[in-house]
């Protein structure tokens, strides 16, 4: 018999299943954070073409909900605000636009353009243009002692932003760890670049970057000081299991940049990378366990080491290609590396390197094992492998 309980779990279950698929449109002339903050958690809102709103505080988001479709910029001259902060688990964005006052506001005032304090958020197809900041910092805040764990961000466009597209932070104590970023488009990020991930980030995994004039593509970080690198505290800075595929770019100061101290980052894996007009491709310190594979460098601007690594424990390069440079210079350095493997390495008929590995250990280092092998070495012009000791 079909009972009265059976009918009210049915018709509660239909609420549920409306409350879920709520479709709220949003009234272009109304406060955009106003009808976040009064949508029913799990609302889905909606935008409109044509309709950018104008802000002049951030939009906080501090249930689930997912908005789509929209483009804000933030008002000229208003500083230390972000467009959106997105402080509960479970949000939603998806293909948006946000436009940041970068030419209207000081250097002290600059802020991200987009905040996101809690996990579990997917980030989709949206631009970031002219941010004072980062397009997106993620980052747990203070005030709710939440790690962040798990999010997606995919499909991101990046111009003009005045530091970076997308960055990772550990904070507080917090780890950020089981973050996706896939499919970053960046240009004109000329003091930084497309990700960074810093300060004690784990299990994250980054594909399909490209940027164009900028200071670095990608880029791996703490922010220890000199003084307090022994410090059982800064130890939590160290970043680990951190994956970078397929990252391109052009026009560069640096493809792969390490701004580190040696506190013990571990499980560094770039591959697949491909940089041209660029000052130094890769620049690796202070990492363990990390390798570089599949990596084609084309027209550098110079001949200083277009791969050095410093101070790295178990590092692997393989699979490099080097084309078109005259500059007269050096492939690969290392300097006071242990365990370090370098296999396959191509210098083409249309490089000038008068050493294609040069293989640098400090005094200090005799008789810790050092193992260097070289299984295919192709120097087409000049290309000595040398190896010798500093001091
Ligand atoms: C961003 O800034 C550039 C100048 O640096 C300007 O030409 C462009 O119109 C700005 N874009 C937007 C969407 O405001
Ligand atoms: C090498 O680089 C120069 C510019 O530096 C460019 O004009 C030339 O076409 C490149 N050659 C090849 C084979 O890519």
């Amino acid at each position: 018999m079909f009972s009265l309980t059976t009918a009210s779990a049915v018709v509660i279950a239909f609420c549920i299943a409306m409350t879920r698929a709520q479709v709220i449109n949003l009234n272009c002339y109304g406060d955009l954070h106003m009808q976040v903050r009064n949508a029913p958690v799990g609302a889905e809102l909606v935008g409109s073409t044509g309709c950018t709103f104008t802000l002049s505080r951030a939009v906080k988001i501090m249930k689930p909900l997912r908005i789509r479709n929209f483009r804000a910029q933030l008002r000229p001259g208003l500083g230390n605000t972000a467009a959106i902060v997105i402080s509960s688990r479970g949000v939603q964005l998806i293909d948006f636009e946000l436009i940041g006052n970068k030419h209207t506001v000081s250097f002290e005032d600059r802020e991200s353009l987009l905040r996101i304090n809690a996990g579990g958020f997917s980030i989709v197809s949206g631009a970031f243009v002219n941010s004072s900041r980062d397009g997106i910092t993620v980052v747990p805040a203070r005030s709710t002692r939440t790690a962040i764990n798990a999010g997606s961000i995919r499909n991101i466009y990046g111009y003009g932003v005045e530091r970076d597209v997308v960055a990772i932070n550990s904070r507080h104590g917090l780890v950020t760890s089981k973050i996706y970023i896939s499919g970053v488009e960046v240009y004109d990020s000329a003091q930084k670049g497309a990700v960074e991930v810093a300060d004690g980030c784990q299990w994250i995994h980054v594909q399909d970057v490209f940027c164009e004039r900028c200071f670095y593509v990608v880029s791996i970080q703490d922010h220890i000081p000199r003084w307090a690198e022994d410090d059982p505290e800064s130890q939590m800075q160290a970043n680990h299991h951190i994956r970078f595929y397929n990252i391109r770019g052009r026009d560069l100061m640096y493809g792969v940049i390490s701004e580190t101290s040696p506190i013990g980052h571990s499980d560094i894996i770039f591959s697949s990378l491909a940089f041209s007009d660029c000052r130094q491709a890769v620049y690796l310190r202070y990492l363990n366990s990390v390798s570089v594979r599949f990596l084609r460098i084309e027209r550098p601007k110079t001949g200083s080491p277009l791969v050095l690594a410093e101070a790295c424990n178990r590092v692997s390069l393989s699979n490099a290609v080097f084309r078109n440079s005259t500059h007269r210079g050096i492939a690969i350095a290392t300097n006071d590396c242990t365990e370090l493997y370098v296999g396959s390495v191509v210098l083409e008929r249309d490089t000038q390197f008068w050493a294609g590995l040069r293989v640098e250990v400090a005094p200090s280092f005799i008789g810790i094992p050092v193992t260097a092998a070289y299984n295919r070495f192709d120097a087409a012009r000049n290309g000595e492998i040398i190896q010798r000791f500093s001091g």
